[in-house]
């Protein structure tokens, strides 16, 4: 399905000296560009109304699904400039794909895979001046929330959707320096049969205690053990999770329905094989961690995601007490695996799989 997108370009851009201003600090998540993209849907309509307009705010009726219920979901994925000053969009197509199977776990009506391309082009296109040299990267933000007027408990019959963007640096403060982890023992992030494997604001949610006790400990995120027998690693609150063994073998938890099926853990298990290393996607035990880390079999530790790249975990810290991997110190294979993913998205190296679509 296609539309044409009306385009209602900002009447202010932000001034030259304004945005190279902000471009040139960013931090995450806090520097937004001039336009969005939005388009709606509702079961007279089907989608409609697709608009590049000036970034502004929603008006929403106070009974609005999404405010009573949560029915919301979202996507992250990031706009790349290449040497030649092009722009790239790393896997899109996996983005809207994950978006739709988040719409049908949580009862929302699933946006056509192009749309949500399209939506994406649209605004990196138009913000293209946003794009930040470097290694820095222009962070995108689909999301759809449910926008019926009505406080029953059931699926909206209405629906926006939307995508922001904001110019990124690292997303860990440290920049790639091994980050210290907390492991959740008090909560744990979601259960068989729930919304885990969904990118659904419900979900993080959920994480902030447990993020909130991360901080409070002086780590800079958390690791969630399954629900069932808390004991099994899953992922952190906003990170997939990798294990490097000492005969030069990966493991990562494997996509039981309760963790997100994150686009850079694929993407990792792919480059991963194709340098020859084995790959599991299999269980991890916390005590088989802890003695791993302690006899030396484990060489290192990674979280990966499209906020956080390739994150090397230096040291685990829970009441207990703490632990470090390869004394605290980030290792080769992360940090090999980083350049390779890292090159290929900057269109520096070439792109095997075919997943950098060239938007500009
Ligand atoms: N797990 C969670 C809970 C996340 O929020 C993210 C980030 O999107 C990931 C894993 C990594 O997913 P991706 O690599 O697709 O960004
Ligand atoms: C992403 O990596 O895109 C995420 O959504 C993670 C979040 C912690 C920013």
């Amino acid at each position: 399905m296609t539309l044409d997108f009306a385009l209602q370009p900002t009447a202010t851009p932000t001034a030259d000296a304004d945005r190279d201003a902000k471009l040139a600090n960013p931090g995450f998540g806090r520097v937004f560009t001039d336009h969005m993209a939005v388009i709606r849907y509702d079961e007279a309509q089907g989608w409609h109304g697709a608009t590049v307009m000036a970034r502004s705010n929603f008006t929403l009726d106070p009974a609005a699904a999404v405010l009573h219920y949560a029915q919301e979901i979202f996507e992250g994925l990031k706009a790349y400039k290449r040497d030649d000053g092009g722009v790239n969009l790393f896997r899109p197509d996996a983005n809207a794909r994950r978006f739709q199977s988040s719409a049908q776990q949580m009862a929302m009506m699933p946006l056509p895979e192009a749309l949500f391309i399209e939506a994406v082009e649209q605004i990196v296109r138009l913000d293209r001046a946003w794009v930040p040299g470097g290694d820095g990267s222009l962070y995108l933000r689909p999301f759809m929330l449910a926008s019926e007027v009505f406080l029953g408990v059931k699926p909206s019959a209405e629906y926006i959707f939307a995508v922001i963007a904001s110019p990124v640096g690292s997303y860990f403060k440290g920049g790639p320096a091994p980050v210290t982890i907390w492991l959740s023992e008090n909560y744990t992030r979601a259960s068989l049969g729930g919304t885990g494997a969904a990118k659904c604001g419900g979900n993080y949610a959920a994480s902030l205690r447990a993020q909130a006790e991360a901080t409070a400990h002086g780590c800079d995120q958390v690791v969630f053990l399954d629900a069932v027998e808390r004991r099994y690693v899953e992922e952190l609150g906003g990170m997939n999770i990798f294990f490097v063994f000492e005969d030069g073998s990966l493991l990562t938890p494997p996509l039981s329905g309760t963790i997100l099926p994150g686009i850079t853990r694929d993407s990792v298990i792919t480059l991963a094989r194709d340098a020859g290393m084995v790959v599991h996607e299999a269980p991890y035990a916390i005590e088989q961690w802890r003695a791993d880390a302690a006899s030396g079999r484990l060489k290192e530790a990674f979280a990966c995601g499209t906020a956080a790249v390739i994150s090397p975990i230096g040291t685990v810290r829970s009441a207990a007490g703490e632990f470090s991997i390869n004394g605290g110190a980030a290792g080769p294979v992360a940090m090999g695996l980083r350049k390779t993913l890292v090159d290929i998205q900057y269109g520096r190296a070439p792109d095997p799989h075919g997943w950098v679509r060239k938007v500009i």
